[in-house]
């Protein structure tokens, strides 16, 4: 595949929104991804195709730990690699700044979400009942160690 991952910033605002609309029940307003991106408290990565937003990933890093906080990808895009894609930077990103650790959540029914994680070495630590507000399916939070993982060592040229 030939997309190209790269940060979003504040112009991309209303592009995030509309994705997240089709994507999510709930979806961040323009103030939140606003003062999140003003502030820097979380990274946005996205890839564009002919100009549309295909699919992002916003995750935050505070000290040596990375969250993911969304990760979305267009309808009309999936099954691309472009998750994988966006997957890949992020942890590069990681990488590069010294994280040892990631987390996030996802809904027990999120298969395709799942499968995603869990291929990439998301070991689950926990389960918060009733968590999504929507649905209110359990969150089953998972947990990456970058020091033991096969990305770290692929990238840091370990075989
Ligand atoms: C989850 C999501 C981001 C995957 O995006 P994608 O670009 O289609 O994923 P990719 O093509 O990169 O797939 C990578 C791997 O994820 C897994 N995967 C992706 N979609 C899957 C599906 N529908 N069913 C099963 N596994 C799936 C597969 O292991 C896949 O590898 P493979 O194609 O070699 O089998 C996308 O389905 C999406 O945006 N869903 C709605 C939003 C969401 O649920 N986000 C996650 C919130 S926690």
């Amino acid at each position: 595949m030939n997309s190209i991952v790269t940060q979003l910033g504040t112009a991309d605002i209303q592009d995030l929104i509309d994705l997240e609309k089709m994507c999510f029940a709930y979806h961040w307003t323009y103030e939140q991804f606003t003062l999140g991106l003003e502030r820097k408290a979380f990274k946005v990565l996205g890839i564009r195709e002919k100009g549309r937003l295909a699919g992002y990933i916003a995750f935050s890093l505070i000290e040596d730990e990375m969250e993911i906080l969304n990760l979305a990808v267009h309808v009309d895009f999936r099954r691309r690699g472009m998750a994988g894609l966006l997957m890949d930077s992020a942890f590069e990103m990681c990488i590069n700044n010294g994280i040892a650790k990631s987390f996030l959540d996802v809904k027990e029914s999120n298969m395709a979400a799942l499968t995603l994680y869990r291929k990439y070495g998301y070991k689950q630590i926990g389960v918060r009942k009733k968590y999504y507000p929507d649905t209110k399916e359990d969150a089953l939070l998972f947990r990456y160690d970058f020091k033991q993982g096969r990305e770290y060592n692929i990238l840091k040229g370990a075989k």
